[in-house]
């Protein structure tokens, strides 16, 4: 039996090189190891707890999913859908509701500081907070327990959603018997947080992200707006506190990546060394994001790709869904 790797990407803006390199790059390394069975999907419903515009909702969801494939992964090799697309997640999500104490959505990061926030500049607690937004930690939990998920490859970020579902594990397994597969998170350590723009971590809610398919121009622009010191071309500058070395190794081979080492430390001015850093990057992105354009623009052909995984997702799903409508006393039979 292969091991089930499993992470989803909730469609809330476009991808960027945050989410590129500390969840989707180190969970495609996944589907290179016959050992594993992949599940790669779009979590449109859980994007859902933010967006509400139409539109929006179908260029990100469509997005992601365009940007899973333009980045190999090959749908044959894995299980690829849209969340959306396979009830059965919804139908376990309610019945891990049922178990599930209040007080642990309470404590959900994501939720409180929404919270926080509020208290703090003196409005009521729970404003703008949706229930979706509340519950996301079952839903997700659904999305992992329902395939009998071992490893879900993350950001970190995303840990305590993951201790959240063993949490639900335990509590359905202590009450019907085992049922579900602990799942374990596992996050890519030596990036765990990419600096952005300003040399905050890259996030959508910093505003300070590079886009992974941006077009050169916009992307050579961007890479100019990094943050840098003052020092001049000439002084030495220290490879490991620079968000430019630290986004380059990650497009470069091992040896452009040593030189351009020695290159900080022999004093690189910051122009050229943002130069750099866009030329490997386009050269790293071209293909992708070729690849990425031409399946935005054919909507038709993604869908196929996407119902056909999720077909393929509810061949693994309804057993297992089946198993636990019985042990809870739903099927009578
Ligand atoms: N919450 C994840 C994020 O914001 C997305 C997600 C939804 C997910 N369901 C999942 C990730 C299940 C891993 C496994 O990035």
């Amino acid at each position: 039996m292969k091991k089930q790797v499993l992470t989803g990407i909730k469609p809330t803006g476009r991808v960027h090189l945050g989410n590129y390199i500390g969840a989707i790059k180190p969970a495609l390394e996944f589907a290179q190891n016959e050992e594993y069975m992949p599940a790669y999907f779009v979590a449109d419903y859980h994007g859902l707890t933010k967006i509400h515009d139409k539109e929006e909702m179908n260029l990100l969801s469509r997005g992601i999913a365009a940007t899973w494939l333009a980045l190999g992964l090959n749908p044959e090799k894995a299980i690829f859908y849209r969340q959306s697309d396979v009830p059965d997640i919804f139908e376990l999500s309610w019945i891990l509701a049922c178990f599930s104490p209040k007080g642990l959505m309470n404590r959900a990061h994501a939720y409180k500081s929404i919270v926080e926030e509020n208290i703090e500049i003196g409005r009521e607690a729970d404003t703008g907070v949706n229930m979706g937004l509340f519950t996301y930690p079952i839903l997700m939990a659904a999305d992992i327990l329902l395939f009998q998920t071992e490893i879900v490859p993350v950001g970190r970020d995303q840990i305590q959603h993951v201790e959240i579902a063993r949490d639900i594990v335990e509590s359905f397994n202590h009450t019907y018997g085992d049922t579900f597969t602990l799942p374990q998170y596992v996050i890519e350590k030596e990036t765990a947080v990419l600096p952005g723009l300003d040399g905050r971590k890259m996030s959508k809610s910093y505003n300070n992200t590079i886009p992974l398919f941006e077009e050169p121009k916009k992307l050579q622009k961007l890479i100019n707006k990094i943050k840098t010191d003052s020092s001049p071309p000439g002084a030495p500058k220290d490879p490991d506190a620079s968000v430019i070395y630290s986004l380059y190794k990650e497009f470069a081979t091992d040896i452009q990546t040593s030189e351009m080492r020695n290159r900080f430390l022999s004093g690189i001015s910051w122009g050229e060394a943002k130069k750099e850093l866009f030329d490997v990057m386009n050269v790293y992105l071209e293909e992708p994001r070729d690849r990425y354009n031409e399946l935005m623009a054919s909507p038709e052909k993604l869908n196929e790709v996407l119902l056909q995984g999720a077909e393929k997702a509810r061949k693994k799903t309804r057993p297992l869904l089946q198993e636990v409508k019985r042990k809870i006393g739903i099927l009578h039979s």
